[in-house]
């Protein structure tokens, strides 16, 4: 049985003083559960985060890093960074990163690996435009991304690889894919694992689901055969809509 992980990704918003307090709300109201859960904080909160999260349930993870361990890379962060000072997860590939900050598939790659020298448990995107989707070529755009985003990553990364799939429509627009639609992605997703790396892995890896995740369609969504749990933008602003979405 896959554990179900609930990750909230704040994207650039929550000044520290937010962020502690918001932490503070959510600690009671998850305590009980048992589903990984996971705030995704900006650079500037992490620290305060991870003080506030000691001995509580929720895990601290970044939204990014840089795939070097140090050097001239001006506004960047080493993995080496983040786990100095206790991070445990972090997001790559992000399609917002993809778009904006000219992420590829080989950085991708190189971040997991270095994320993993690093300690680092990474979660990485992967999902299709609405243009993609349209022309029918959706599951070959995420077969395609999981394939590179994986490569040459040994049988025991793989399989510690949190998988997110985002389909870019379904961010931040209130559209979500229909729970069978993501579900039948996800399907795929693991299938390429599985061509890959065997059965055994591809059972093993978690895979979410991320696009407009809110507590009125959690359970629908994370109660499917493939999707372990999601990726949450908007709705994680909220400790109260949070918690609603871990305990659904
Ligand atoms: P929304 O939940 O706001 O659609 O964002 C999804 C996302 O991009 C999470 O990484």
């Amino acid at each position: 049985m896959r554990k179900k992980v609930i990750a909230g990704n704040w994207k650039m918003n929550m000044l520290p003083n937010e962020a502690m307090d918001f932490i503070q709300k959510l600690t009671p109201l998850v305590k009980e559960t048992e589903n990984e859960v996971i705030i995704c904080a900006p650079y500037t909160d992490l620290f305060y985060t991870i003080l506030n999260a000691q001995d509580t349930n929720i895990k601290i993870g970044a939204q990014n890093m840089h795939f070097a361990e140090k050097g001239a890379y001006t506004g960047e962060i080493s993995g080496k960074m983040l786990k100095s000072i206790g991070v445990e997860y972090v997001i790559i590939g992000h399609s917002e990163r993809r778009q904006y900050f000219a992420e590829t598939d080989e950085t991708v790659n190189k971040k997991i690996k270095a994320a993993f020298e690093n300690n680092l448990k990474p979660i990485v995107c992967v999902g299709e435009t609405l243009e993609e989707r349209e022309k029918g070529i959706a599951f070959d755009i995420i077969t395609k991304q999981t394939r590179l985003a994986l490569e040459g990553l040994s049988k025991e990364n793989v399989k510690n690889t949190i998988i997110a799939y985002e389909p870019i429509w379904a961010i931040g627009t209130g559209k979500t894919a229909t729970s069978e639609d993501a579900n039948e992605s996800i399907k795929k997703i693991r299938e390429e694992i599985s061509k890959i790396y065997g059965k055994d892995i591809a059972e093993c890896v978690i895979i979410l689901y991320g696009g407009s995740v809110k507590s009125s369609n959690a359970k629908e969504l994370f109660n499917k055969s493939d999707i372990d749990g999601g990726l949450v933008g908007g709705a994680s602003l909220d400790a109260e809509e949070f918690a609603k979405i871990v305990n659904f």
